[in-house]
């Protein structure tokens, strides 16, 4: 990089940490996020859905129609930035969030045909990746749509634009790599891979770790 394009470039930069904001534009932010948070915790209220989840940036969608139910415990945070987050629930489907979840942007969860969704305590669920309970059709004539409930366990992390089909559990700690699609129940502390998505490696951990919470210093972000 050339001595010309680098200062433009540190400008360019500069803004999107707050540590190098004048103190007027950092009180401004704050004052932003507190009132779309409580723009956001009165539309989850207006839902019956409460406690509300930390919101950055925009608020998620939500369709929860009626017989349905979207729950979060206390300390949740969900981004939805440039891609929407959303929460579909549909003929008695269920999307069940536990404490101190972390959803990142543009995920896609579907709980549909009276199926749930549980994320346990301290899930991490990486940008764009999808979660749905049913097909939605038929392979062949004459066999049932799939339909099942997806569990994923305490701790456990769903990389980037990663698919877990219907029926999935995933076990507690384990993560799931970026992108891949999860056929089949992932055992505890384990991570898996690819499409389908099979065993990588097998680890282990405390049952009370919790994800990136030995760091010293924690990245942004899910
Ligand atoms: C899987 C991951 C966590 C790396 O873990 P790791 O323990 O360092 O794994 P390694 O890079 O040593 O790879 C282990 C194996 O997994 C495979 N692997 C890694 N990432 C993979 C992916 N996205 N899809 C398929 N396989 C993958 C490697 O090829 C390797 O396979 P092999 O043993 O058959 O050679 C990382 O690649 C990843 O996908 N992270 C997701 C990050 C994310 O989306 N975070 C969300 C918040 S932003």
């Amino acid at each position: 990089m050339t001595d010309d394009i680098l200062p433009h470039f540190t400008e360019m930069v500069l803004p999107s940490s707050s540590s190098g904001l004048p103190p007027w534009r950092k009180s401004l932010r704050t004052l932003r996020d507190r009132a779309r948070n409580y723009r956001s915790r009165l539309l989850f209220a207006r839902q019956g859905i409460s406690p509300a989840p930390e919101i950055i940036a925009q608020m998620p969608q939500l369709e929860i129609n009626p017989g349905c139910r979207l729950q979060f415990g206390d300390k949740c945070k969900v981004w939805s930035s440039s891609v929407a987050t959303v929460f579909y629930a549909n003929h008695r489907g269920e999307i069940l969030v536990g404490f101190g979840v972390s959803i990142n942007q543009g995920v896609l969860f579907i709980a549909d045909k009276g199926a749930t969704i549980t994320l346990e305590d301290h899930v991490r669920i990486g940008p764009q990746a999808q979660l749905v309970t049913t097909g939605y059709h038929q392979v062949a004539p004459g066999e049932p749509i799939k339909t099942a409930s997806i569990v994923v366990g305490r701790n456990a992390l769903i990389g980037r634009r990663a698919n877990i089909m219907p029926g999935v559990t995933i076990g507690m700690h384990s993560v799931v790599a970026a992108c891949s699609v999860v056929t089949k129940d992932v055992p505890p502390r384990t991570l898996v891979g690819g499409n389908p998505a099979v065993v990588k490696r097998v680890f282990d951990c405390p049952d009370d770790w919790i994800r990136d919470s030995d760091l010293q210093a924690t990245p942004q972000g899910a």
